[in-house]
């Protein structure tokens, strides 16, 4: 039955309900071995899969764990996703900005992958931040403050968490109905009545092209239809990282110095409005018009910042404790021009050698550490003029200059 199944997909055929259901539950009791499910994985990515197959995978997905439910909580529950990408720390805020506007926001967030840092990850940076809140804790939590961003309970989707450690370590990551079913289950699960997905394209994402780009985004909407739920999606540009952060305390800076009004241009900010506003757009039934000008004012009057702060108190972080490296030094630009090229994977790499993520599953992340972008692309730069600071705390990187600037 095992190796018929694997057959059936690498021959490009259709699985059942019944097939998959067999062969990821069988996984997931440990009667099925890594090897025949990292083989059936890579026949999917090969292969792919029909919609009827990525719906009933979603639906094994969701039924391998608890499904949130918070109804009695008056307003639509709108969450938000993105599929990773270098500098993301969008959630840290959009969430405040949401829940500012009196739409309550309940947002599992994910560690790091790869080179990409998680919301988690950053989140933790602040001393004594929970990010380990149990299904009551988070009930709770929406009710008092509307907000809660903490890490996903070990109830659920337990089915992705051990396929999505098996695709990371098999080259099937980028397998459109895995992303798919992975991403779409753990919001379904997580209770939200509508879902804004920021999908990534570029060096430092998961996706290469625009047509898988679109082909994910078509996928999750009609996965959502299948579940009544409303998806809007974002597909948005990561050759280049986000904002001018890089490492987990610098990029909790950074997103406080966008919520106190202190940085109020860039593409960073430009992309927290745009999915901000989806969400109150979903969230309120009101145009993305009406929704932007109101996710501006919250922003503008401190209303995101002081909804931020609250959350914090309430998950017990202390910001005041918050601490970056000592140790900095710059890199300069050797010659003048404009700014062409920062690239993200490069510095996904980097901030990965300084200790800002993990390269094995042992390894402690140093929260200090990180890259600050002092140029960002398109801007004019003098020879000499500083690009940008390292923190660093172990030993001083080597820096691949012209791999990651290019100035013309
Ligand atoms: N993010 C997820 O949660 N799952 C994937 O498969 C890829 C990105």
């Amino acid at each position: 039955m095992i190796i018929d199944i694997i057959n059936k997909k690498r021959l490009g055929e259709e699985l059942s309900y019944k097939e998959l259901d067999f062969f990821f539950n069988g996984y997931l009791d440990g009667k099925i071995p890594d090897y025949q499910m990292s083989s059936l994985l890579m026949a999917i990515c090969i292969n792919g899969m029909t919609d009827e197959e990525i719906f009933a995978l979603t639906k094994i997905f969701i039924d391998s764990g608890d499904v949130l439910e918070f109804s009695d909580i008056p307003g639509i529950k709108v969450d938000k996703h993105s599929t990773g990408g270098i500098g993301d720390k969008t959630t840290l805020v959009i969430a405040p900005i949401v829940a500012s506007l009196g739409i309550p926001v309940v947002k599992m967030s994910g560690r790091g992958l790869g080179y990409t840092g998680g919301t988690i990850d950053k989140l933790e940076s602040i001393p004594g931040y929970r990010i380990d809140l149990s299904d009551d804790e988070i009930v709770k939590q929406v009710h008092d403050i509307q907000l809660v961003v903490t890490g996903q309970t070990a109830c659920l989707v337990p089915m992705d968490k051990v396929i999505y450690a098996l695709r990371d370590v098999t080259a099937t990551v980028s397998s459109i109905p895995l992303i798919a079913s992975s991403i779409m289950s753990k919001k379904i699960a997580a209770g939200a009545d509508k879902i804004i997905i920021d999908i990534k394209l570029g060096k430092g994402a998961l996706l290469q092209t625009r047509e898988d780009a679109e082909k994910l985004s078509d996928l999750m909407i009609k996965i959502g239809n299948f579940y009544n739920r409303e998806v809007r999606t974002i597909i948005s540009d990561m050759d280049v990282p986000l904002g001018k952060c890089i490492g987990n305390s610098l990029e909790v800076l950074e997103a406080i110095d966008v919520l106190q009004g202190k940085e109020t241009s860039n593409s960073f900010v430009d992309l927290c409005i745009d999915l901000a506003s989806e969400m109150v757009s979903m969230g309120k039934e009101i145009s993305k018009e009406e929704a932007c000008t109101m996710v501006k004012e919250a922003l503008k009057d401190g209303r995101a910042y002081q909804k931020f702060l609250e959350m914090v108190q309430y998950q017990k972080g202390n910001l005041s404790q918050i601490k970056v490296s000592d140790h900095t030094f710059t890199v300069k630009a050797k010659t003048s021009g404009v700014l062409k090229k920062l690239d993200a994977l490069e510095l996904g790499k980097l901030s990965l050698s300084l200790g800002a993520g993990k390269e094995s599953i042992t390894d402690k992340i140093d929260y200090t550490v990180g890259i600050r972008l002092e140029k960002l692309v398109g801007e004019h730069v003098k020879k000499g003029e500083v690009l940008a600071t390292i923190y660093y705390s172990k030993s001083k990187p080597n820096i691949e200059y012209d791999k990651i600037f290019g100035i013309r």
